[in-house]
């Protein structure tokens, strides 16, 4: 009998739950594994906090959105109890063999750290934003896609009514996945991206272009995205450490300046957490159980240092270094596909 500590870590997601139903169901079944869950992320691990879980605690969860076990981005290097040999004796204490740990690139990196220094340690991608390297798609992105996708069709009948130009800001620190595939999916007139530079000059040329043609301008921004002049300030002052609440989001810049610069009525709304709650669609519960599933081979072969993740079709086994080294942003030619036909 192994017995793993399972825990979720960094922002919620849609699907948090199926993978750690999946994770459950398969390890009861197939290996004997017995598993408990650590509360509130990194901070339940290190503070040996956590709550049993059975076939019956995981049963009915997949359709469930957020993390039954809650999560914080609390690190595993934090406060006196943190570290890597604090961690390993809270485990032998605990009687706890493996940790499988679900989250983005922050705790991929942690986990890898952890791994170094002895801890029997794997993991499950994760983030609505989908920019974590070597895996062809993370579970969440594809419900934060189809949210803010309805979002468009939705503020398209107020543009429209009002001849307004309409602005949406949706998630995408690093990478503009989302806004990629909403824009693409939503008919956007214009989809700025962190990843490609456009001026406001550009974009105010498509937004005249669409209300010369008689219609609503749509605009899908990533909250990343930065004006020329922006990505100074930032770079003057490291993005961490922006203001970003005080200057508010990416869309509320944008507006007044489309309609100073055009004279087209200019309206922002940022999505915001929207896009990260309630169910998972089909495709993410899917996409979580099976890797939910998975984790418990590597656990069972004792890979550690690895995650599972995405590959076509096929769910596969990856290290956590050749994750990080492969940050997945959009390409410029992805980008430029879609470009030719804005405006
Ligand atoms: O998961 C990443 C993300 O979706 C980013 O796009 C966004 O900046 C971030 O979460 C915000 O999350 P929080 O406010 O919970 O830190």
């Amino acid at each position: 009998m192994t017995r793993i500590g399972i825990l979720t870590s960094g922002g919620d997601c849609p699907g948090l739950n199926a993978v750690i139903r999946g994770a459950v169901l398969k390890g009861r079944t197939v290996y004997d594994q017995e598993f408990v869950g650590f509360l509130d992320g990194w901070r339940g691990l290190v503070e040996g906090d956590a709550i049993p879980l059975d076939r019956s605690k995981v049963r009915g969860l997949s359709h469930q959105g957020g993390t039954i076990l809650g999560t914080s981005r609390f690190g595993p290097y934090q406060g006196p109890d943190g570290g890597a040999q604090n961690i390993a004796r809270t485990l032998e204490r605990m009687g706890v063999d493996a940790v499988i740990a679900i989250g983005g690139e922050g705790t991929a990196a942690a986990s890898k750290r952890l791994f170094e220094e002895g801890i029997r340690i794997v993991g499950v991608p994760k983030t609505i934003d989908n920019d974590l390297g070597r895996t062809d798609y993370t579970f969440g992105f594809d419900t934060a896609v189809e949210i803010a996708t309805e979002a468009i069709d939705r503020l398209r009948t107020t543009g429209n009514s009002h001849k307004r130009c309409m602005v949406l800001e949706v998630m995408g620190r690093e990478a503009g996945w989302i806004a990629l595939h909403s824009g693409t999916a939503g008919g956007a007139h214009a989809i700025l991206i962190p990843e490609q530079p456009e001026s406001i000059e550009q974009i105010c040329e498509w937004v005249t272009s669409v209300r010369d043609r008689g219609r609503a301008p749509m605009v899908v921004v990533a909250e990343g995205f930065t004006l020329p002049d922006m990505a100074e300030a930032y770079s003057d002052k490291g993005r961490d450490e922006f203001d970003r609440p005080r200057l508010g989001g990416i869309a509320d810049v944008l507006a007044p300046m489309i309609e100073e610069r055009t004279g087209i009525q200019t309206r922002a709304t940022i999505l915001g957490y929207i896009q990260r709650g309630g169910v998972p669609t089909a495709f993410d519960r899917v996409l979580a159980t099976r890797l939910g599933m998975a984790v418990t081979d590597l656990v069972a072969d004792e890979e550690w240092g690895h995650m599972v993740a995405l590959h076509g079709t096929d769910i596969v086994r990856v290290g956590f270094d050749e994750a990080l080294a492969n940050h997945k942003r959009v390409p410029k030619d992805r980008y430029e596909e879609m470009r030719i036909i804005f405006g």
